[in-house]
């Protein structure tokens, strides 16, 4: 055992979206969701045990944590304390290489290094499916970047005592025919400050009468979307990640008050998406709690649907993402 960890961990992009808690403490998803790890923006994280301190010392890319962000390290910490027996405080630095605006969920990327640094920290011995487990009491999505390339995430079962939900809730790797894929991330100009995935996500659930019919359809996307991705079937994943990512973003349009996130530039670039398809190229669209739309392809044609986004996205970077590792602790 060490008192000292650093694990780096890459963001996911879910093709069958994450919409929705059943509880709100354990981090419990309405529906099960699958995602791709990326290979790009990787986030590093070093957790040092302080014997003797009074508080946690949290720094993102050297400044220091404030409010919610501060907070909620800050209680996945008690978490980790609380399994471990250690009550120990502690030093968490973390280095974030997502551009900022770039609205790559880093809260993923940022949870899953997190518990691998802290687990290893405070002494817990967990293995990988473990550790996803854990990481979603930071983020849901989080617990999908402990796994490389395609991930699922169990929802879990729904009756039973608290430790039986938390217990069958936890990402795995799914496997997968040739695929040979790449995401192209429009990064488009984002306006004021959106509502946070975690508030949008609660109306939704709370308000939106689309919310249980797409959370139904989800189910069933989730079952193609294993087989398309068994068989290599590239048109058919990237057509049910589309269809599931729309859905999700009708549900929000129909919260009350709506959630929008789809901006006039983002309508811009799912337009060049459907322009890409009907010139014969296989690109599907996939949208987040933000502007940015994500563009799954074959590797082999993502320069030029980075080509056509990027006119389209009208100024904003473009990056280009192949399928990335699972988080992993560095050892030193
Ligand atoms: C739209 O994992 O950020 O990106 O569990 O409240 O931290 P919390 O939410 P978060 O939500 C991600 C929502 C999404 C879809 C997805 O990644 O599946």
């Amino acid at each position: 055992a060490t008192d000292t960890a650093t694990a780096v961990a890459h963001p996911n992009i879910a093709l069958i979206k994450y919409w929705g808690k059943r509880d709100e403490r354990l981090i419990l998803p309405r529906t099960d969701s699958l995602s791709m790890t990326l290979d790009i923006f990787p986030t590093t994280t070093r957790v040092h045990l302080a014997p003797g301190a009074d508080h946690d010392e949290v720094t993102l890319g050297g400044t220091p944590a404030e409010g919610e962000a501060r907070r909620r390290i800050v209680t996945f910490l008690d978490l980790v304390r609380e399994r471990s027996g250690v009550a120990d405080r502690a030093v968490v630095d973390t280095e974030n290489t997502v551009p900022t605006g770039a609205g790559l969920a880093s809260s993923a990327s940022g949870f899953a290094a997190l518990a691998v640094a802290a687990a290893a920290a405070y002494g817990l011995d967990l293995e990988a499916i473990a550790l996803s487990r854990l990481a979603r009491r930071g983020s849901g999505s989080a617990s999908r970047s402990l796994f490389g390339d395609f991930v699922v995430w169990h929802a879990g079962r729904e009756t039973g005592t608290d430790e039986e939900a938390d217990l069958s809730s936890y990402a795995e790797p799914v496997p997968t025919g040739p695929l040979d894929p790449a995401l192209v991330v429009a990064v488009v100009n984002a306006g004021p400050k959106d509502v946070s995935s975690r508030a949008a996500m609660r109306r939704t659930v709370d308000t939106s009468p689309l919310y249980e019919p797409w959370a139904l359809s989800s189910k069933g996307d989730l079952a193609e979307m294993r087989r398309a991705l068994g068989r290599g079937d590239l048109e058919a994943v990237g057509e049910i990640a589309e269809r599931n990512a729309l859905g999700m973003h009708a549900t929000m349009l129909a919260a009350r008050p709506a959630v929008r996130y789809m901006s006039p530039a983002s309508l811009t670039v799912l337009d060049s998406v459907l322009q890409l398809r009907r010139d014969g190229v296989a690109a599907y669209a996939t949208m987040d709690a933000g502007p940015n739309v994500k563009v799954l392809c074959r590797a082999a044609d993502a320069d030029r649907v980075a080509d056509t986004v990027r006119a389209a996205a009208q100024g904003g970077a473009v990056h280009i993402a192949r399928p990335g590792p699972g988080a992993r602790l560095l050892t030193e």
